[in-house]
């Protein structure tokens, strides 16, 4: 069958595919990203693009409007390739770098005590994960003939004090020639029996490498957090036990669906689990040669790798069978990964490096939870703290020093941009603030980077609905007001909207606009955050007013207004000094563990304790998740700052009636 060629813009890449296939294929080939939320279901809408020359047979649904098919839009995923085109990716369907910078910004605001501050983690008071030792061994003679390995073996208890190793083969098998070629100096690098540990009964040190002479000065280990969306990485120099280089990339197995329910049912077709975990190994490989690059580093210099993600992205990423995390009993195939060498699994290191996962708790409670609870320190102090990863699947912790329980739970892609007409991630052009003028409901737009607006971000989500409503455009029902002047509130294709950014000033091809169908689908999103609290809190007999403080971790959390959202009841009606931020927390974590193996024992404890609850078939969860689908919530006298400014939306509803009867 003879190939067509097609030409991707702007990146003007061209890739040449067996007619019939699907768009969305062919940019994979060509190395093109298109958003894909659904994993090319055909539900998400978000790949849209452009046929500027040729046709494509298919490629609309209801996702995408008349008007935009009559302009030559298409959906990729079901648009199949019937002669050459020129396609172009138009912004919102393509992904934005300012998004990566965000996941690293991983500098805490909150009040971390030592140790779990990073200067209290440059003290040599703290094990490192791994280490290197120089040693200076006595070269044999007839007297003392012993094998090489007893000698430095022999030396390393003599001059550390270090006794109980394991030895990898790939040392035994260099070790004759490394002693001699450094006249019987050498330097050995091992691996703490707190990361051996993790493999059942063992608890000896593991020597992984041996080089000539002293070594001991240039050493490195990689923090990764594994996300979903993101891969975020740092180089840690073990010698001065600090930061030297940051890189992300967006993980690559994007392509194959944007969460991870897509991602477990890719990994069931054929070749599907080795495509995923080819696509992640290739995404930290590439962020491991940035920060290689950045630094000027030798590749041999970086003894290990820590990573902490979901259990999905964990488990892919260590080549194991995701499928039954997502079946009821929903068991992972393991939660303490033994340590394996990184270049078993794909990553392009040494033969010498290991790579350490971070714990999981539970199907849907990773190491990237683990990781975050360890770097807010909750798990050491008295007080009792919530602590939220906002986003698609949003993690929950109730506890304190004593006790510690967690939750998932399902809040669909409304955080993230998705399930809004216009929802874009949190890119250049993004909608981030709104103000709306209540005499004549005209709205100021505030975009990020000051760009023509594209779209409208999860915090800027935020910020629109709790606009709306502190105008009184909005009721607490998240319907607009039908007596609104006209104009701004007008009949759409998906019903009622507020139109925020008419076509002759947007970044796009039209309004941009946030509908009622927008706004229920983020109630539903804020609603299952919220159900989680209140279930967990529950759970342990506790209510808002026992929190000593709410830790929000996480990208997206970074970037959201406290005030507003407690408006529209995302968080719970607290004094704003209660609540910290500690950005990229899973991260945070990683490094930590790294730099100390007192807190990677931490973290075994943290998911040791931690107690986790399924909401998916809790009873008192649905009672309170129906009970949050509405602004703030249907129990207002539980959000007594809400209740006054919206006396105040009565007053102000009052003028408007006035001014416009
Ligand atoms: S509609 Fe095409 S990927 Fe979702």
């Amino acid at each position: 069958m003879d190939e067509i060629k097609i030409k991707f813009l702007p990146d003007e890449v061209s890739v040449a595919v067996k007619q019939g296939e699907l768009l969305l294929r062919a940019a994979h080939a060509a190395g093109v990203h298109i958003n894909s939320s659904c994993g090319g279901q055909g539900t998400c809408g978000k790949c849209r693009v452009l046929i500027k020359s040729g046709a494509v047979q298919g490629g609309k649904t209801e996702k995408l409007s008349d008007h935009d098919y009559a302009k030559g839009y298409r959906l990729a995923c079901l648009s199949h390739v019937i002669e050459p085109l020129e396609v172009e990716i138009p912004p919102e369907s393509r992904m934005n770098r300012l998004v990566l910078d965000q996941n690293l910004s991983h500098k805490p605001t909150g009040r971390l005590a030592a140790p779990l501050n990073m200067d209290a983690l440059k003290t040599k008071r703290h094990r490192l994960l791994v280490e290197k030792k120089f040693l200076h061994l006595a070269p044999p003679t007839m007297e003392n003939n012993s094998s090489d390995l007893s000698r430095t073996l022999h030396a390393l208890k003599k001059q550390f004090n270090i006794k109980n190793i394991e030895v990898d083969y790939h040392v035994i098998r260099n070790l004759a020639r490394v002693l001699r070629e450094g006249e019987w100096k050498a330097t050995v690098t091992l691996l703490s029996a707190a990361a051996g540990s993790l493999r059942e009964g063992r608890s000896a040190d593991r020597l992984i490498n041996i080089e000539p002479g002293d070594t001991a000065g240039r050493y490195y280990a990689v923090a990764v957090d594994v996300g979903t969306t993101t891969v975020c990485a740092e180089l840690i120099d073990m010698n001065i036990r600090e930061s030297a280089a940051e890189a992300s990339d967006y993980n690559r197995q994007m392509k194959y669906g944007e969460d991870v329910i897509s991602r477990i049912i890719y990994s069931q077709k054929n070749d599907g689990l080795a495509t995923l975990q080819k696509s992640i190994t290739d995404t930290i490989n590439g962020v491991i040669n940035t920060l290689i690059d950045a630094q000027k580093i030798d590749r041999g210099n970086i003894c290990h790798i820590t990573v902490s993600g979901n259990s999905v992205m964990t488990h892919i990423l260590c080549n194991l069978d995701p499928r039954y995390i997502r079946t009821a009993p929903y068991t992972p195939t393991v939660n303490i990964m033994p340590p394996v060498k990184a270049r078993e699994l794909g990553v392009d290191l040494d033969d010498h490096a290991y790579l350490s996962a971070v714990p999981l708790v539970a199907s849907y409670v990773g190491g990237d939870i683990v990781a975050g609870v360890l770097s807010s320190g909750i798990y050491r102090r008295k007080g009792n703290a919530l602590f939220i990863d906002i986003g698609t699947n949003g993690e929950i912790v109730v506890g304190n020093k004593e006790w510690l329980v967690t939750a998932s739970c399902s809040a669909g892609p409304a955080f993230e941009g998705g399930g809004i007409r216009h929802g874009m991630r949190a890119a250049e052009g993004a909608i981030e603030e709104i103000r709306i003028d209540p005499d004549n409901c005209e709205p100021v737009i505030f975009t990020i980077g000051e760009k023509k607006p594209r779209g409208i971000c999860g915090s800027g989500i935020i910020n629109i609905i709790a606009e709306l409503l502190e105008v009184g455009l909005l009721d607490q029902n998240g319907k607009f007001r039908t007596d609104a002047p006209e104009g701004r509130i007008r009949e759409g294709i998906d019903g009622m909207e507020y139109l925020l950014v008419p076509s002759d000033t947007s970044g796009i091809d039209g309004d941009i606009v946030i509908t009622e169908v927008d706004i229920d689908n983020f109630m539903r999103a804020k609603g299952a955050m919220f159900a989680g609290y209140q279930t967990l809190l529950e759970s342990v007999g506790l209510t808002y007013a026992d929190l000593d403080e709410v830790i929000i971790a996480g990208a997206f959390g970074s970037y959201i207004d406290i005030e507003k959202s407690i408006i529209v009841g995302l968080l719970p009606d607290l004094p704003t000094e209660r609540f910290s931020f500690i950005g990229n927390s899973s991260l945070a974590g990683a490094k930590m563990v790294t730099l100390s193996t007192e807190l990677w024992e931490d973290a075994m404890r943290i998911a040791g304790m931690m107690t986790n609850f399924e909401l998916s078939d809790n009873k008192s969860f649905m009672d309170y998740y129906v009970a949050s689908l509405f602004f703030p919530h249907t129990e207002i006298k539980n959000f007594p700052t809400v209740m006054a400014r919206f006396n105040n939306i009565e007053r102000i509803c009052g003028r408007m009636r006035k001014m416009h009867p």
